[in-house]
């Protein structure tokens, strides 16, 4: 930065990128997957895969490296890549990314070390951001381990100066897992915050660390409880990176991806491309579920109703329409039966209201990928045991 733009920029007060994220972003992300075993050749060729595979027509952007990939800090300290991963460096590894027409993000800590234990951001936020704009990185997922004495809001403000001051926009990932609830203060910070601890690849239960627990799919969708408010465009809540294609069954990956597709999250695909089932791609890649999320009113659904295991979930869709999910958390199949001419659906958040006595919508079949009727009819259906009926309704 020139002395004159540092000057404006402090006058005009940093932001963070504007106009980035939009709607909420997608991607890919090394750490439910790989953990700390990544290395360029292999991120390569998740990149080539995202291409390949249909991923990025589908939609995904970015490639993002999380913990593990750094070496130590240089003489002045800056941070270096860890040269036995990676040995050509990080700037090769973003050119080559970005040769794909796909976008490139990397992973620090605000505290003195990351959660991997590599050298964190403390102290070193405005080198790291230089060195992050100089190679060329879009998005900077930004963790919290080791971060005694910190106070969140501060710390990830920093960042986001930092970020700023050099003058590369990038999406700037908060993950302190929901600690401080960072949806109170984070609009402004950052384009996407954690609203939870870790997933794991389990349709539900916990899995216990010692000091800390990693949750199922269900568990994480029941902690996005009371949040919906606080997200939209630009600024979204959470829920964690996928784990579609890593341990589940292709009903409960379609699940999880249905409800992460209802719940406005980003969605930051976290399996092995490259080898993935043609399920997994089959899933990730379902541009009409992918179409609820991407949604261009950015409105989080909600649950309309529970009950038996069984909830109803409804979205908000531009153009009048409404994404519908029937999850089934039960361990067997459901016989629905629903009188939607019965149904009243009030959305005080969104200011929308279905009064389906008085409206009439076609219903299209979002997995199926076929119209199956009106809701003029009651809608008959078997849900399998943690799977999904997703419907579209539109007007007609
Ligand atoms: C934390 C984060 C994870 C991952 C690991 C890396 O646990 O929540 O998503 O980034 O650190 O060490």
């Amino acid at each position: 930065m020139t002395f004159l733009a540092a000057i404006l920029f402090v006058a005009a007060g940093a932001q963070k990128a504007p106009d980035l994220a939009q709607t909420p972003p997608m991607g890919w992300n090394s750490w439910n997957i790989y953990a700390c075993d990544i290395t360029e050749d292999l991120v390569k060729e998740v990149a080539r895969a995202i291409v390949d595979r249909g991923l990025k027509d589908a939609g995904y952007e970015y490639v993002v490296i999380d913990d593990c990939w750094h070496g130590k800090r240089d003489s002045l300290g800056f941070i270096t890549a860890d040269q036995e991963k990676f040995p050509s460096g990080i700037k090769a590894l973003a050119d080559y990314v970005h040769s794909l027409g796909l976008k490139f993000g990397i992973y620090s800590d605000a505290g003195w070390q990351t959660c991997g234990g590599r050298p964190g951001s403390r102290g070193y936020e405005y080198q790291d951001a230089m060195k992050y704009a100089e190679w060329g990185v879009d998005y900077l997922k930004y963790d919290w381990c080791n971060t005694e004495g910190l106070a969140a809001e501060g710390a990830y403000l920093t960042m986001r100066d930092a970020l700023a001051a050099a003058g590369r926009p990038v999406l700037f990932s908060i993950c302190e897992w929901g600690d401080n609830n960072p949806w109170l203060w984070a609009r402004d910070i950052g384009h996407m915050w954690r609203t939870t601890g870790d997933i794991f690849d389990d349709f539900s239960g916990e899995l216990d660390h010692g000091t800390w627990s990693s949750w199922g799919i269900m568990n994480i969708l029941d902690m996005q409880d009371g949040l919906r408010e606080y997200a939209g465009p630009g600024h979204w809540n959470d829920p964690d990176m996928m784990e579609v294609g890593n341990a589940m069954s292709v009903n409960e990956d379609r699940a999880h991806f249905s409800m992460w597709c209802m719940l406005a999250s980003p969605l930051i695909v976290g399996t092995d491309i490259q080898h993935a089932s043609d399920e997994t791609i089959e899933i990730l890649t379902n541009e009409e579920a992918i179409a609820v999320n991407q949604d261009k009113l950015g409105i989080q659904g909600f649950a309309h109703s529970k009950t038996d295991s069984l909830e109803i979930w409804y979205k908000p869709l531009s153009d009048g329409d409404w994404a519908v999910c029937f999850l089934n958390r039960d361990e067997n199949d459901k016989e629905i039966e629903y009188n939607w001419n019965e149904k009243v659906v009030v959305d005080d958040f969104a200011s929308r209201k279905i009064d389906f006595a008085n409206i009439e919508y076609a219903i299209r079949d979002l997995w199926l990928h076929k119209d199956i009727g009106t809701t003029k009819k009651t809608l008959k259906a078997t849900v399998p045991s943690h799977d999904v009926l997703m419907l579209r309704l539109s007007t007609k």
